[in-house]
């Protein structure tokens, strides 16, 4: 059979009649001996990170405020460059950002005056994939529950709203790895809690590599199947912990849950001790 690859997230396979699938499977992560310093004076922000994250997994970085979570997820993207060490996705090192990875932040950052559909295809418009726009809008939209509010203007939408068009717009080009900085943290808990579930629950049936950053300990038990817990001054890896949840025990009111949430509770105040006497933030 012949299998020739078509752009970055499809495949077709030559057989009688050609199908198109999506190539299985989120990016490899690679992180070999990464240290950064920003300046001199402040000495190293990271140190000696090891690690590997294995395509489709869904991780935590938690740690304080001022760990080099958001540093970490920075050279992750290609955004930043580890001054020692380096970062291999699906065995090539990161030298640069790349359409097959997407990275998202706490601001939406929408178009307020373009409508919802127009601000989801962005991602698409910036990689001149316009040709997909009519089709994989209002699939990417359905996906994520927005697929009424497809004409509606963006500064129409409440905050989750205007965070799943954000979520929709970087899902749109099929990227391999979606990297989020504390993307729902300006959210009330409720929406917060529904677009934790619906966002692992995407990356699940996507079969994406998703990491995100954050402080909220919870958050990161209904998202991750794996958590790194960082320490600071200089940040390194403190813990590296699996949650070992079902889909159905990742809510709040599940036995199982408390009992992971408070185990890693339990972890992170442990670290945080460990470190210089900054407060938890
Ligand atoms: N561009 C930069 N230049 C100099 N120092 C920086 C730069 N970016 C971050 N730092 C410093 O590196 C350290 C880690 O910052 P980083 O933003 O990665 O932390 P964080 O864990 O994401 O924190 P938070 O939870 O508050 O977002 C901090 O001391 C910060 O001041
Ligand atoms: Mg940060």
């Amino acid at each position: 059979m012949m299998v020739t690859r078509l752009k970055d997230e499809t495949r077709i396979e030559t057989t009688t009649k050609p199908v198109l699938r999506p190539v299985p499977g989120g990016a490899h992560i690679a992180v070999r001996n990464l240290s950064h310093t920003y300046r001199k004076a402040d000495g190293r922000v990271l140190d000696a990170l090891d690690f590997e994250i294995q395509p489709g997994a869904v991780v935590a970085l938690l740690g304080r405020s001022g760990c080099g979570k958001s540093s970490l997820l920075h050279m992750l993207a290609g955004l930043t460059h580890p001054t020692e060490g380096e970062v291999i996705i699906n065995g090539n090192v990161v030298r640069g950002p790349s359409p097959k990875w997407v990275m998202m932040f706490q601001a939406p950052s929408l178009f307020p005056w373009m409508s919802v559909a127009k601000n989801a295809a962005l991602g698409l418009k910036f990689n001149r994939r316009t040709g997909e726009i009519a089709k994989r809008i209002p699939e990417i939209l359905d996906l994520v529950d927005l697929g009424p509010f497809a004409d509606r203007n963006a500064q129409e939408l409440s905050g989750g709203q205007q965070q799943r068009v954000a979520l929709a717009r970087s899902l749109a080009p099929s990227p391999e790895m979606l990297l989020l900085d504390e993307p729902f943290s300006a959210l009330d808990a409720f929406t917060r809690r529904s677009l934790q579930q619906d966002v692992r629950r995407i990356a699940k049936d996507l079969g994406l590599t998703l990491v995100i950053v954050t402080h909220d300990v919870s958050e990161a038990v209904i998202m991750a199947d794996r958590v790194l817990v960082l320490d600071a001054n200089p940040g390194r890896i403190a813990d590296d912990t699996t949650i070992s949840l079902e889909n159905d025990e990742r809510n709040a009111s599940a036995e199982r849950f408390q009992s992971e949430q408070a185990r890693l509770m339990q972890i992170y105040t442990d670290v945080a001790h460990g470190d210089a006497a900054a407060p938890l933030s």
